[in-house]
């Protein structure tokens, strides 16, 4: 699955006739036990540290997605991209891209001595039933040629790293601010990888801040620990989540109230690219019946829901989803009623859109509970942290 935000609430997931998959090179493998026995000081490879890059926030009256900067290729090219932890390989628009790509910074390799061509052609389209701007057919497809450079994050260095070029893209993929996307899926791959293989610890931490509030960051291999009071909670990937982050959640809550649909034990996709919620439409409508009756769907976009705008900003909706800790003990993770709103619709601006999109077959949060917790990505022990900021 590749699945990140676009605009105010699609969680993209790739289907294609030529998939990713067929050209995707072989991920590296990591052995996350691999030293059992005793190695000579002298052959014991020396630890990376931790490096914290800024993250920018890609802000369209909503907080979207954050994005930061890595470097490609030598001499280096900077190139931002969205560290999305529900996809798992890196695309950036490339000077092989032509108009399509002239709102975004391009990657030119022939200016890269270090840049090695594939060349494996592939495409990978993007298709959901929901969202503010909904995908219909293929407005959301990239064209992608495959290569290997250096890349560099934070002036940590991963030589020969396999990625893709953007080589065509659809117009949909003109507003974003940044170039590209970096996979971050729980099972590390590219730079990631790497660098692991270098010595550096293998988790990653993400400081999602909105933006009135800034500073948002990215930790690679470590923990910033000046950035919340009050101790991390860690519970566990479900065994055989593969490349996913997720987490089973045993309830829901809004408003302090629970129903039948909501005490259902559910998997939940943890996606830094996607900023609204997504539950199964029985489930969402469960959610809004204990917010206001006034919330019904939008059906101009299937899936999304909206009330007018004047209504809902003192609307009570504080959705905690429930979770077991590492040690058994519950948490919850909460959003606050002031994430409800995530504004007008374009086709009829005195109508707002409410967070809890309907999407059948997954359960997913993002950028809406992230940016109200320090959030530990920890690849090597298959879990995930929290912390209240
Ligand atoms: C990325 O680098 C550009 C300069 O190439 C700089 O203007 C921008 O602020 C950087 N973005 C972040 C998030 O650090
Ligand atoms: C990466 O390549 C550079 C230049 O060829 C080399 O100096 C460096 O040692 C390589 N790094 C690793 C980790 O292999
Ligand atoms: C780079 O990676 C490719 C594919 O993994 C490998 O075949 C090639 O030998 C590597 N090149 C170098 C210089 O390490
Ligand atoms: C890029 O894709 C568009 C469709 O989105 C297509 O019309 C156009 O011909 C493509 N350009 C190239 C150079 O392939
Ligand atoms: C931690 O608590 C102190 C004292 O209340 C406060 O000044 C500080 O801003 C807090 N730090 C964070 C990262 O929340
Ligand atoms: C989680 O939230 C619900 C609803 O507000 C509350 O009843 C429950 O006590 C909370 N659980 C924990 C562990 O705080």
């Amino acid at each position: 699955m590749f699945c990140f935000k676009r605009l105010l609430s699609l969680c993209l997931l790739a289907v294609s006739a030529q998939t990713l998959v067929d050209a995707q090179a072989v991920p590296q493998t990591i052995h996350l036990q691999s030293r059992v026995a005793p190695v000579p000081a002298t052959l014991r490879r020396r630890a990376l540290n931790p490096v914290t890059v800024p993250l920018a926030d890609f802000f369209l009256g909503t907080d979207l997605q954050w994005f930061g900067n890595i470097s490609v290729g030598t001499p280096p090219q900077t190139v931002s991209v969205v560290f999305d932890t529900g996809s798992s390989t890196l695309e950036f628009a490339s000077t092989l891209c032509g108009a399509a790509c002239d709102n975004q910074v391009k990657f030119d390799s022939t200016k890269s001595s270090t840049f090695v061509d594939v060349g494996t052609t592939s495409s990978i389209t993007f298709s959901t039933g929901v969202g503010v701007d909904p995908v219909v057919g293929a407005n959301y497809r990239l064209t992608l040629r495959s290569a290997r450079d250096t890349v560099s994050v934070g002036g940590l260095t991963a030589n020969n790293t396999s990625l893709f070029l953007i080589t065509n893209q659809t117009a949909k993929f003109g507003i974003d601010p940044f170039s590209g996307i970096q996979g971050m899926s729980a099972r590390a791959q590219g730079f990631f990888a790497s660098l692991i293989n270098q010595g550096l610890p293998s988790l990653f931490s993400l400081f999602l801040t909105p933006q009135a509030v800034g500073h948002a960051e990215m930790t690679v291999g470590g923990i910033d620990t000046t950035k919340f009071n009050g101790s991390l909670t860690f519970a566990s990937l479900p065994a055989g989540s593969s490349s996913t982050w997720v987490l089973n959640s045993p309830q829901l809550f809004v408003n302090g109230k629970s129903t039948s649909v909501l005490k259902a034990s559910r998997n939940i996709i943890f996606d830094s690219g996607t900023s609204n919620i997504l539950f199964p439409t029985a489930t969402a409508n469960a959610m809004y019946a204990l917010i206001s009756p006034d919330i019904v769907p939008h059906t101009a976009e299937p899936g999304t829901y909206g009330i007018a705008c004047d209504l809902i900003d003192t609307l009570p909706a504080v959705i905690d989803i429930a979770f077991t800790s590492q040690s058994g003990a519950p948490f919850n993770l909460t959003i606050p009623s002031s994430e409800l709103n995530v504004g007008p619709f374009a086709d009829n601006p005195a109508i707002c859109q409410t967070l809890i999109n309907a999407f059948d077959g997954l359960s997913l949060v993002g950028g809406s509970v992230l940016k109200h917790y320090y959030s530990v990505w920890d690849v090597g022990n298959q879990r995930m942290g929290f912390a209240a900021i």
